[in-house]
């Protein structure tokens, strides 16, 4: 073991992601035990009716998101892969394309961590629908990016990568898009990726600065990047976003929204910390038997994805259609109004600051 995962074991971070995360999956599955409601059976004709429906599938390079954009594919789908690698966009492609040679696939460069990266994905995405004379809409989109990180970092933006990238990117990115999925002809959908870790959180700040990470920042001066902690708050943000939006968008919308948990999956998720501490967590939930591989870790997110529009605002666990409750506090109304109200106030800042810097015009 080297010094650095040696500094890591003895973090009280690692010991918050070995026991509160491992007591977090338990209890999911001890719900899903003694009352895992299963959502009627997938629903595919629906989102047919309209010709072949669009999905858009982010952070489809790795692990889930790959898995999933295969899947879609398979299900008749023309799958947008969003990945911020051009290379392993192309990689990905290839690889589906290997398996089912009649997939419709279409590949986007998009840094959910950018606010500008997201605008470019919005005008390229529209472009392509105009040029390839489709209907102005997409069906699903299916925010999967993510990451753990073993430091603060700061984006472009001025906010924590990992807040960006697994809470206010997917923000942006579904506001932006909501007008194509309102114009589907046919129920349209948004999948958000959480985890059984928004269980960990029982107190929370949702204000502006607070989504920026300003807070783990300050942690991580002279001591040690809270990487379990600041993980498990953004997958909070992106559930009871998921909530909200559900609940404003209502059913009449012709919008569902759902949120999907795939349990433990091996991926690369993991990548920043010392590989003989990701190897060594893989073993231990193996040898428990909670460890999927993508192939399967992907049921709750078809679920999710196929599900009839009645499952809105569900929280899909388990795979097999089921679903069950989150944390208590994930359902709190006020929370979710004040989350709703920061993001906002968030991209409304990120929206005049992308505009000052293209005209060179300052708000005073
Ligand atoms: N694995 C699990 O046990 C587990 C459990 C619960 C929830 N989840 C959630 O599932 C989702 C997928 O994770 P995974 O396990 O499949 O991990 P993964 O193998 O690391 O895949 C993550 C994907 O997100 C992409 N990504 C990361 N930062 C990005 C950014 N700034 N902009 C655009 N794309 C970005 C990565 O792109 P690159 O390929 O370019 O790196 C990669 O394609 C995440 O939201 C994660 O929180 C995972």
């Amino acid at each position: 073991m080297d010094r650095e995962a040696l500094r890591m074991v003895c973090s009280p971070q690692f010991w918050r992601m070995g026991v509160l995360w491992t007591l977090s999956l338990l209890y999911s599955y001890l719900l899903l035990f003694l009352r895992g409601r299963t959502a009627a059976p997938r629903r595919r004709e629906d989102v047919r009716r309209g010709g072949r429906p669009i999905c858009v599938v982010t952070g489809a390079t790795s692990g889930l998101g790959r898995a999933a954009a295969a899947a879609l594919a398979r299900e008749g789908y023309h799958v947008v892969l969003a990945g911020r690698s051009a290379q392993l966009l192309s990689e990905t492609a290839k690889e589906i394309r290997r398996q089912q040679p009649d997939a419709c696939l279409e590949a986007f460069q998009v840094d959910l961590s950018s606010y500008r990266s997201i605008k470019k994905f919005e005008a390229s995405l529209n472009q392509w629908i105009w040029d390839s004379n489709l209907e102005p809409s997409i069906q699903l989109l299916i925010n999967n990016a993510g990451m753990l990180a073993k430091s603060h970092r700061v984006t472009e933006d001025g906010i924590d990568e990992v807040m960006q990238t697994n809470y206010i990117g997917p923000f942006i990115l579904t506001s932006i898009l909501l007008p194509l999925l309102k114009n589907s002809p046919v129920p349209s959908r948004v999948v958000n990726l959480t985890s059984f870790t928004h269980r960990c959180v029982s107190e929370i700040d949702v204000s502006e600065e607070a989504l920026q990470g300003v807070k783990f920042g300050q942690h991580s001066v002279g001591g040690s990047y809270p990487l379990a902690s600041t993980y498990e708050y953004t997958k909070f943000c992106l559930l009871v976003f998921s909530y909200e939006l559900h609940r404003q968008l209502n059913i009449s919308s012709g919008i569902s929204v759902m949120a999907a948990d795939p349990g433990v999956v091996e991926t690369r998720i993991m990548r920043e910390l010392p590989p003989c501490l990701s190897r060594f967590a893989f073993f231990i939930l193996r040898t428990l038997n909670l460890l999927q591989q993508p192939d399967t870790g992907i049921g709750a997110v078809l679920d999710a994805a196929l599900a009839p529009p009645e499952a809105s605002g569900k929280y899909f666990f388990g795979g097999k259609g089921r679903t069950i409750r989150s944390s208590v506090l994930s359902y709190d109304i006020e929370v979710a109004k004040k989350l709703w109200a920061a993001s906002s106030a968030l991209l409304r800042d990120l929206r005049l600051r992308d505009r000052e810097s293209r005209t060179g015009r300052t708000s005073l």
